[in-house]
């Protein structure tokens, strides 16, 4: 089953999505992505789903290139290291992500020109060419929404295993004096 952040749905029951990107979703390289940890609480390939599925909704709503969205977003961070490791190496992981998961995209699937600038652009204004289509502004915006989203769901299961915690450590406490007694 493939769910986006914060919607409910099976991606691969949208069929106006899911015909969009069923080819991706069936690949074995795509799918491992999910062995890649991303935005410290998600793997890449849930962000990349996040990002397809909102670009495609936010792209079909605009009357632009939906499925060339929802495609782009699937693979606009599809490299396979992991980006602490190479950050020691090379130091430039968000400049140059962008053109390795773009030459690794176009060795594995022919992409169209919107797909094209969109991945390779992705990172915009961080990318030092402006975007030449309307859907790679969108996936700017999407790919930065997704991941504050990312954190701070993280951020919130955390805080809410603290709280839980503090309730049980609290009940605890509360037998114990009250044993005690
Ligand atoms: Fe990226
Ligand atoms: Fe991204």
């Amino acid at each position: 089953m493939f769910r986006a952040i914060l919607s409910k749905k099976d991606l691969s029951k949208q069929d106006e999505y899911y015909a969009c990107v069923r080819d991706l979703l069936d690949d074995k390289s795509v799918l491992s992505l999910s062995g890649f940890r991303h935005h410290i609480g998600t793997t890449r390939f849930q962000h990349s789903l996040n990002v397809s599925y909102y670009n495609f909704l936010l792209c079909r709503f605009f009357r632009l290139n939906a499925r060339a969205a929802a495609r782009a977003g699937l693979l606009h961070d599809l490299f396979f290291y992991n980006r602490k490791t190479h950050e020691k190496v090379a130091n430039s992981h968000p400049a140059e992500h962008a053109n390795i998961a773009y030459y690794n995209a176009s060795q594995m699937f022919p992409l169209n020109e919107i797909e094209s600038d969109m991945i390779i652009n992705h990172m915009w204004p961080m990318t030092p060419t402006l975007p030449r289509h309307r859907e790679t502004f969108v996936i700017t915006i999407v790919d930065k929404f997704c991941a504050v989203a990312e954190v701070l769901t993280y951020a919130m299961r955390k805080t809410g295993a603290k709280v839980r915690f503090a309730g049980s450590f609290a009940l605890m406490l509360f037998l114990k004096l009250t044993l005690k007694l």
